[in-house]
């Protein structure tokens, strides 16, 4: 692999389990209760669809989260994180949590107990933790879903619940994340990342279509097609809580007021049965900013089905070109890339990859190139090399292999 490129390696289990447990024991004394370890996320297809009702497909990230947690017998909450080891401890009441009563990175961890407890999901106390994780932060990878999930999952658990133990519990999980996210660390994202974080499995993309909340587990095996998954983190700026996402958002909502339809999954299927084309949706809307957004999102749910189809039939090796439309859709019509994320696709597909394209929410972040099986050296660095010209801090690289999602694992 090229010289100065820097690659993310993730922990294994072990290795993140004994960071959170020395952690916890030198911020607290004695032994946690266990030790639970949620996944970041890259999602191969359908961005910016899920809050427009649409079909996504992330998988989980061999990256995680690890979650050293005890409970109390009173309902403090106190968090220490191995990432601000300068840091004094975050702490709030449990009783006293609610939208706008605290601020930082406990929220998503305070917020996923509120928003358990408000749910009926959670009736346990408070307690003390500790974080370690090597799910890279302000990446686009979800680093804040993987805190949001490692807690979900272990306050199931010591509250005597049982949701972890099935999908359909998992979906209710998953909403708390969601309302954790939303209404308490104040984003208001849709439930993609969550949903992978706690839903997703091994060896298998998990197509999810946010209309219905169905889900189907597709293998997604690239390795068996001579292929691997690359991501890139371009280290450029990643905000969802500056205003573009939630401007995005909104956008989407007010063409799907103009088109009379409850959200723009209908303007899709619509579209998908024949019954509307594509150009009359959109010439109903003469907003030209309008237009764009709404011939995204019908496209990308599209390529996302379609996508869909190929990993079914196994034809690996054809998922490219969707990727790279994609990608010039997030970046033309929704305006969401940045020119790092664009040179990085660009230097993935001159270098030989299948496909590229940005993942996420964009603004930054990171972007994924399927590239040829042994080849993930030589791309990686032409990526480099190619940031290095044009002035761009230097990017990171990661392999992603679908893994599975949250879990105690100590
Ligand atoms: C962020 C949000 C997700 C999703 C993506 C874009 O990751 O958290 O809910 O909207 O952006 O696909």
């Amino acid at each position: 692999m090229s010289d100065g490129v820097r690659w993310l390696g993730a922990w294994p289990h072990t290795q993140g389990a004994a960071h959170a447990r020395t952690g916890f024991a030198a911020a607290f004394g004695g032994e946690p209760s266990g030790v639970w370890a949620a996944p970041g996320r890259v999602n191969l297809i359908g961005e910016h669809t899920d809050y427009n009702n649409g079909l996504c497909f992330p998988t989980a990230l061999p990256h995680s989260t690890y979650l050293a947690l005890r409970p109390r017998t009173d309902d403090a909450i106190t968090l220490v994180s191995a990432q601000m080891p300068r840091s004094a401890p975050w702490t709030a009441t449990l009783n006293a949590v609610g939208p706008g009563t605290v601020a930082g990175w406990g929220t998503y961890v305070a917020g996923t107990a509120w928003a358990m407890a408000a749910g009926g999901a959670y009736g346990g106390s408070g307690f003390d933790a500790f974080v370690a994780s090597c799910v890279p932060g302000g990446a686009g990878l979800s680093s804040s879903a993987a805190l949001e999930c490692s807690a979900a999952v272990a306050l199931d658990e010591l509250g005597g619940g049982s949701l972890r133990q099935t999908d359909e519990g998992r979906a209710i999980l998953v909403q708390c994340c969601v309302r954790a996210e939303n209404e308490i660390a104040g984003a208001p994202t849709g439930g993609m990342d969550q949903s992978a974080s706690l839903l997703a499995r091994a060896g298998h993309a998990l197509l999810l279509d946010c209309l219905t909340g169905a889900t189907e587990h597709v293998p997604f095996d690239l390795t068996s097609s001579g292929l691997t998954l690359l991501v890139i983190d371009t280290r450029a700026h990643h905000a969802l809580v500056d205003g573009q996402y939630a401007s995005r958002r909104s956008q989407c909502e007010q063409a799907a007021r103009r088109l009379g339809v409850e959200s723009l999954r209908q303007a899709a299927d619509a579209v998908a049965s024949g019954t509307w084309a594509l150009s009359e949706v959109l010439d109903r809307l003469d907003d030209p900013v309008l237009i764009r957004r709404t011939r995204h999102i019908i496209t990308e749910i599209g390529r996302t089905a379609q996508f869909a189809e190929l990993l079914r039939a196994g034809r690996l090796d054809e998922i490219g070109p969707l990727l790279d439309a994609s990608h010039a859709s997030l970046r033309d019509d929704y305006e969401v890339s940045a020119r790092e994320l664009d040179a990085a696709v660009v230097a993935a597909r001159e270098a030989g990859a299948l496909g590229a394209r940005m993942t996420g929410g964009g603004f930054g972040g990171s972007a994924i190139a399927v590239v040829p099986l042994g080849t993930e050296g030589h791309v990686a660095g032409a990526v480099h090399g190619a940031f290095a010209t044009a002035g761009f801090e230097p990017p990171a690289f990661a392999l992603a292999p679908p893994m599975q999602g949250a879990a105690r694992i100590a």
